[in-house]
């Protein structure tokens, strides 16, 4: 049967992959002062870098530049942003998942757009699993239908499991988690968020300046 399929109204995320880190940068960026998030509640167990501006070190200057390659690309030619704003990383911090840590399900507030570089990813060591919104209305809203096989009309929960050096971008809205690392080695990420800043809608009565 010949057939097409729309598919409407998709969320981007994106991967891609960075050159491999020099292993004094890599160094710099696994041996921080470490902390506990607050926004996991109760549930959370990995830690983060207490520096939230980390890519704003000037050492890591270059490693910024990449990162804004990536963001930009991924704004102006995939999501076909029209020039004016520019889209800055405004928080960036590294996460140490040890043996046992995960990240509980959670989006990225006071940010719109949010990715994740990989650091350092062992064997084994977990995966980040996108969830479907509770309230993204769609086919299976109504009813609890049981499938056959899952694909990408059913699933309320997709998992990619990254290498080193890959980079995911997506919408700060869109809910993730990270399952247990079961390696003994450390898992190590880096996140930012990213908002734009410029003026919106100049001279018209719904300007806004970011
Ligand atoms: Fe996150």
């Amino acid at each position: 049967m010949s057939y097409t399929i729309h598919k409407l109204f998709p969320t981007p995320v994106y991967h891609s992959t960075i050159p491999a880190l020099d292993p004094i940068t890599l160094h710099k960026l696994m041996n921080n002062e470490w902390v506990a998030p607050g926004y996991l509640g109760a549930n959370r167990t990995h830690k983060e870098s207490a520096d939230r501006k980390i890519l704003h070190r000037p050492e890591l200057a270059n490693l910024k530049k990449i990162v804004q390659k990536h963001i930009d690309f991924y704004v102006f030619d995939v999501l076909g942003v029209a020039p004016g704003l520019s889209w800055e990383i405004s928080t960036s911090w590294v996460n140490q998942n040890s043996k046992g840590d995960f990240h509980d399900n959670h989006y990225h507030t006071n940010s719109m757009i949010s990715g994740t570089l990989y650091l350092r990813v062992p064997d084994q060591s977990s995966s980040i699993f996108f969830h479907r919104d509770k309230g993204h209305e769609n086919l299976w809203s109504t009813l609890l239908i049981e499938f056959e096989k899952d694909n990408e009309y059913n699933v309320a929960s997709i998992g990619l499991a990254p290498n080193d050096f890959d980079i995911l971008i997506f919408p700060s809205i869109l809910a993730h988690s990270v399952t247990t690392n079961t390696n003994d080695e450390d898992r190590f990420s880096l996140a930012f968020n990213v908002w734009p800043r410029g003026t919106i809608g100049e001279g018209g009565n719904c300007e806004l300046t970011l």
